[in-house]
C-alpha cells in the first residue's frame, strides 16, 4: 500500500501509542514515554524464543510487536476497545507482516480453558482502570504458565506509608480525571507488592521511570505534595511461582474451584 493510502486509512482510528511503521513512518499517537520505555526494556531483557505472550490492554500493539520482534512464538493482544483491535488486525499487522492477532475481549472474561496459559503477560496501564483490581490480578495469575513472567505497569499511590493500601477513589475524586475519569484503583507500593506475593509473584525488578526528583520531593515533604502529585507510574518485572502461593489463604479468600 502506498504511504499516503496507509496514512489516510489510519486517519479513521484513534491512537494512544505511536507505532513505528518502518521507512521513517509512524502512526499518530503519543510518543513512547518513560513508563512504556521501561516496559519495553523488561520485554527486551527476556528470552522469548518460541514463548507465548499476552498483551493485556494492548492499545495499538506497541508491546505486542516488540515481543514478536524478540522472537515470541505467539503473541495474543487483547483490548476491550474495538477501534484498537480493528486497527491492529486490519492494518498494522498486515503492514508490518506480523503474526500478532488482536481480540476484542474484556480481560476479566479471559480463562486458561479458552485462551491457554502464557510465558509472558504484559499488563501495562490497565490495573488502575479496574473497579475490581484483585479480580484483575486473579485473572492474570490464572493465565500464567508456571515460571512465566509478568511485566506490570500501573499508577501507584505515593503515600510512602507503612501500611498496605488500595485506594479506590470515586470517579469524581480520581487523581487522573483527565484520562476519562475512569482511573479508579491505586495500590501504594507496599499494597501492590503484598497483592503480587499473595498471587504467587516474586518481584524481580521494579522501577519508577522518569520520576526521580519528583519522587524524592514527595518523600521529603510527606503528605503535602501527596495531595497534589499522588500517583507515580511504576513498572514491575515479576516471576510466577505457584509454589509461593499460600494454599490455605487461596481457598479461604477465593473458595475451592474443585468443589
Ligand atoms: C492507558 S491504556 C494503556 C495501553 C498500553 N498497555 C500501554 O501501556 O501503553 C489502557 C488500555 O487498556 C484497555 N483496557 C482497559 N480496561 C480493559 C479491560 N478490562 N479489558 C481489556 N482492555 C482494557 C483500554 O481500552 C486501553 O487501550
Amino acid at each position: 500500500m502506498k504511504q499516503e493510502d496507509l496514512m489516510a486509512r489510519l486517519d479513521s482510528y484513534t491512537f494512544y501509542q505511536q507505532v513505528d511503521l518502518g521507512g521513517g513512518l509512524k502512526t499518530p499517537g503519543l510518543p513512547t514515554g518513560p513508563k512504556q520505555r521501561q516496559v519495553l526494556r523488561f520485554i527486551d531483557s527476556l528470552d522469548l524464543k518460541a514463548k507465548r505472550v499476552l498483551d493485556v490492554g494492548c492499545a495499538n500493539g506497541l508491546f505486542s510487536f516488540a515481543a514478536e520482534k524478540r522472537g515470541a512464538g505467539e503473541v495474543v493482544a487483547v483490548d476491550h476497545t474495538k477501534n484498537n483491535i480493528d486497527c491492529i488486525n486490519d492494518i498494522l499487522a498486515l503492514h508490518l507482516k506480523s503474526r500478532v492477532r488482536a481480540h476484542h475481549v474484556n480481560m476479566l472474561d479471559m480463562t486458561p480453558e479458552v485462551h491457554g496459559r502464557f510465558d509472558l503477560i504484559v499488563f501495562a496501564g490497565v490495573l488502575y482502570h479496574l473497579r475490581y483490581p484483585f479480580r484483575g490480578l486473579q485473572v492474570i495469575r490464572d493465565l500464567m504458565a508456571p515460571g512465566g513472567y509478568l511485566v506490570l505497569e500501573t499508577g501507584i499511590f505515593e503515600d510512602f506509608g507503612h501500611r498496605a493500601v488500595l485506594s479506590t477513589p470515586s470517579p469524581d475524586d480520581s487523581p487522573q480525571k483527565s484520562r476519562g475519569g475512569n482511573a479508579c484503583a491505586f495500590f501504594n507500593e507496599r499494597g501492590l507488592r503484598e497483592a503480587l506475593a499473595y498471587f504467587g509473584f516474586r518481584v524481580e525488578q521494579a522501577a519508577v521511570p522518569g520520576q526521580g526528583w519528583k519522587r524524592l520531593v514527595k518523600k521529603a515533604l510527606g503528605s503535602l505534595p501527596v495531595a497534589y502529585l499522588p500517583i507515580s507510574n511504576a513498572v514491575f518485572l515479576c516471576r510466577y511461582d505457584p509454589d509461593r502461593e499460600d494454599r490455605f489463604l487461596r481457598e479461604f479468600y477465593e473458595g475451592n474451584p474443585e468443589r
